[in-house]
């Protein structure tokens, strides 16, 4: 039990790779400060870690993007709560596939809104106590594409790479001190994240991941774990992990049916 006596604070629980890290924080004995908009996934996600696990989760139907509300959140947390160990920066998405001269700028809005400014405004919410505390870590998730650009992706890619960015600029600005700040670049992983760029277009979504056998959140789930576990002295700067059948953002080999 790694994490007994530990909180960690996890932004985009209800699905994907931040509700396969509750579940493996939860299942280490943490104590859990969940965060995403659709509070029924986010209810139903401390139910069941509780009857698992016997997991204390705090829920907090929010949206990222909104200040206020996050604002909101950091005051009410008290006691324990207040005492972040472990902050998961996963609030993320795409929005669209289109060439730069034909995207929406509504949907370049979204993207930088909870990618990029969101991520920094909370850290930046957070960073104080850790720091008084002098004890914390910050996982930040980028992406592949945070390395890699491609085509139809402009937008989504300068964030992630704005990510990656913010993570080596806060490195240096907290040297000096305990907190270890961690960027995790996953590749393909299979989760409502194609879904979600094609705006609740399944079959689109699906087609994403036909004929490779993705990451699965767990496993992003796993990595980020490994990090948070390592000996104080260490801290994993950076992880790159793609599924076996992708080489790179945009190389990717796929079986086809026979
Ligand atoms: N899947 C991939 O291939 C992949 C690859 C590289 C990096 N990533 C990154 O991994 C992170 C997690 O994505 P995922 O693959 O797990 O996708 P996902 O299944 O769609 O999960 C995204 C999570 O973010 C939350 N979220 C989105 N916008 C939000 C907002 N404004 N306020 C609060 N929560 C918000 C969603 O919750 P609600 O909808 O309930 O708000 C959901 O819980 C993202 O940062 C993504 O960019 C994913």
């Amino acid at each position: 039990m790694h994490f007994e006596n530990k909180t960690v604070f996890i932004t985009g629980a209800s699905s994907g790779i931040g509700l396969a890290c509750a579940e493996r924080f939860a299942e280490a004995g943490a104590r859990l400060i969940l965060v995403a908009r659709r509070a029924d996934k986010l209810e139903h996600l401390a139910a069941e870690l509780k009857a698992k696990y016997k997991a204390q989760s705090k829920v907090f139907p929010a949206d990222v993007c909104d200040r206020i509300a996050i604002d909101k959140i950091f005051k009410s947390l008290t006691g324990p709560l207040s005492e972040i160990d472990v902050l998961i920066n996963n609030a993320g998405l795409a929005l669209g596939k289109d060439r730069i001269q034909e995207a929406l700028l509504s949907d370049w809005e979204q993207m930088i809104d909870t990618n990029i400014k969101s991520l920094f405004y909370i850290t930046h919410a957070l960073l104080p106590s850790m720091l008084k505390r002098d004890r914390g870590h910050i996982i930040n998730i980028g992406s592949i594409a945070g390395r890699q650009v491609y085509s139809g992706g402009a937008v989504y890619c300068a964030t992630k790479q704005a990510v990656k960015a913010f993570s080596e600029a806060l490195r240096l600005d907290v040297n000096g001190s305990a907190l270890r700040v961690t960027c995790i670049e996953p590749g393909m992983v299979e989760t409502e994240f194609s879904e979600v760029r094609f705006k609740g277009n399944a079959a689109l979504g699906k087609q994403t991941y036909e004929g490779i056998e993705a990451l699965r959140a767990e496993d992003i789930a796993d990595t980020i774990f490994y990090c948070a576990t390592r000996p104080a002295h260490v801290n994993i700067q950076d992880m790159l992990i793609t599924p076996t059948a992708q080489a790179s953002a945009s190389v990717v080999y796929r079986k086809t049916k026979e």
